[in-house]
């Protein structure tokens, strides 16, 4: 016995009214496309087009009508209405992002077989007689995806975006550079992913002494960047390029040496896991460096953030370096500690004066430079720190949002990054924003993020073994709000057809 579909929506609509009677898409339905509705005509017949083969042709009387309404009030820019009667339906929004979304929970409300990627025959393509109006609680509902540890190419990308637009995820956190790996293209510096894009081994284990002896590497061609940006915008979602400083940056460290803090030093693209001490150099070739990769990150990426990193970001080699001491000199910080802000400071600014805002990870909360948006990812108390000091804070709370821990401590579960659990239940527990936030400090938290380090998750069958179904809950309190346990595993079972249909290999 399945569920009915209304009952069974991830994440749910924020004002549902579901009545008898059914609107059923055949081959004979048209779509009525307003100005600047296209996009949503496209994505709905794109993502139906293998299973159920409807043509969904334009006609000027098509039942089936999306309209873009600057005069809609109260749905903000990714809200939607959509009226599904017998003989019609109607999805509207204030900004064609709104009806990406209505697209997607008419794709949720169709029966699971509608996700399938094969023709099926003899389903009656039914949607149920509803009244919808659906509003996101938060702005910010992102997944980062790490793949300098363990690179994926663009195939895997562009579906690992299809189940985030699915869940009505709007960024796509790409993580392209760490010690052990660069994968971004950049036209000026080939050795960043000729040199830097390859491992000879990987750590396997955290115990740092056992090693595969398999080589690692991968890079992305602009090309294929500019398609996943593209293919992504075609489904509402923004890809946040991430490019690490000055800590995590040994694998441009092994491929420019002069980088770094001792020239003529030469170093490997890392092959352990952990926090690596080998770090920027504070000279003025590495801020050519940042500007020049940022750059061509600008070019591709159009997302108005970029992330900087800045987390885990030892600074033995700065203490007492020349290059250190000539840059206490010159802008009277008291000391070493301070210089790791100055840094980011510098490179955020270049970001500001190209019209974009930088982001960066939290180790304190209270560290990063004015301006910078904050994930917050160690303590709970980082959030809360930066968002009274004024920062947007994205909440990344590891202990509720890093999916590289298993889920389970259950016998059997795969290893996965070590220390702890983070359970289905503990990602549908996580309120973004921290206890004791004043309402302008809540005011400042944008929203949720999922992050999926992979020294643990080197195939897409891992990944979305660690992805799913967790990431249904973050999704479901980012644009829902806060459900109970009972309501959210209620939904979650039906919606596990259709994580099945689209073939997630998902933890049971
Ligand atoms: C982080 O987990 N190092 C942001």
């Amino acid at each position: 016995m399945t569920s009915p579909p209304h009952t069974t929506l991830v994440p749910r609509p924020t004002r549902s009214r579901f009545t008898t009677g059914h609107f059923t898409l055949t081959a004979e339905t048209c779509l009525r496309v307003g100005e600047g509705a296209g996009p949503a005509a496209d994505l709905l017949r794109t993502t139906l087009a293998a299973a159920t083969g409807l043509p969904l042709k334009p006609a000027a009387d098509g039942a089936l009508a999306l309209a873009v309404d600057s005069d809609l009030t109260g749905l903000g820019g990714e809200g939607y209405g959509l009226t599904i009667g017998r003989d019609s339906v109607l999805l509207r929004a204030r900004e064609v992002a709104g009806l990406l979304r209505g697209v997607q929970t008419v794709r949720q409300l169709l029966p699971p077989a509608a996700l399938l990627t094969a023709p099926q025959r003899g389903v009656t393509w039914s949607l149920p007689c509803a009244e919808i109006t659906d509003v996101p609680h938060r702005p910010w509902r992102g997944a980062m995806l790490d793949v300098a540890r363990h690179f994926q190419p663009l195939r895997y990308l562009l579906r690992y975006v299809d189940l985030l637009a699915l869940h009505k995820i709007n960024v796509f956190h790409l993580h392209l550079t760490d010690d052990q790996g660069w994968r971004m293209p950049v036209a000026a510096l080939p050795k960043l992913t000729e040199i830097g894009g390859r491992r000879p081994r990987s750590m396997v284990g955290p115990s740092g002494d056992i090693h595969d002896g398999v080589p690692h590497g991968g890079a992305y061609t602009r090309t294929d960047l500019a398609r996943l940006v593209s293919y992504a915008a075609e489904r509402g979602i923004t890809v946040l390029p991430e490019i690490e400083m000055p800590g995590h940056s040994r694998a441009a460290l092994a491929a420019y040496p002069h980088l770094g803090n001792h020239p003529g030093r030469v170093l490997d693209v890392w092959t352990r896991w952990g926090v690596c001490d080998t770090i920027l150099g504070l000279h003025d070739e590495v801020f050519d460096f940042c500007r020049t990769v940022l750059e061509d990150v600008m070019d591709v990426f159009p997302s108005p953030y970029v992330h900087l990193g800045g987390d885990e970001c030892p600074l033995t080699e700065w203490t007492r370096h020349p290059a250190a001491a000539a840059r206490l000199r010159e802008t009277g910080l008291a000391g070493t500690a301070q210089l790791h802000r100055w840094f980011l400071g510098q490179v955020g600014a270049f970001l500001v004066r190209n019209g974009r805002r930088p982001v960066g990870w939290a180790e304190t909360g209270t560290e990063l430079p004015d301006g910078f948006t904050v994930m917050a990812w160690r303590d709970p108390a980082h959030a809360l720190a930066a968002a009274e000091r004024g920062h947007e804070v994205i909440n990344s709370y590891h202990r509720a949002t890093y999916f590289d821990y298993p889920q389970s401590g259950a016998a059997g579960e795969p290893a996965g990054q070590p220390g702890g659990v983070v359970s289905l239940r503990d990602v549908h527990g996580h309120d973004p924003v921290p206890e004791g936030a004043s309402p302008r400090a809540a005011a400042h938290v944008l929203g949720t993020q999922a992050q999926l380090w992979t020294e643990y998750a080197a195939t897409p069958e891992r990944i979305e073994y660690l992805t799913y179904p967790r990431l249904c809950a973050l999704a479901d309190g980012g644009w829902s709000g806060p459900s109970t346990w009972a309501d959210f595993t209620a939904r979650l079972r039906g919606h596990t057809a259709r994580l099945d249909a689209l073939g997630v290999g998902r933890h049971p």
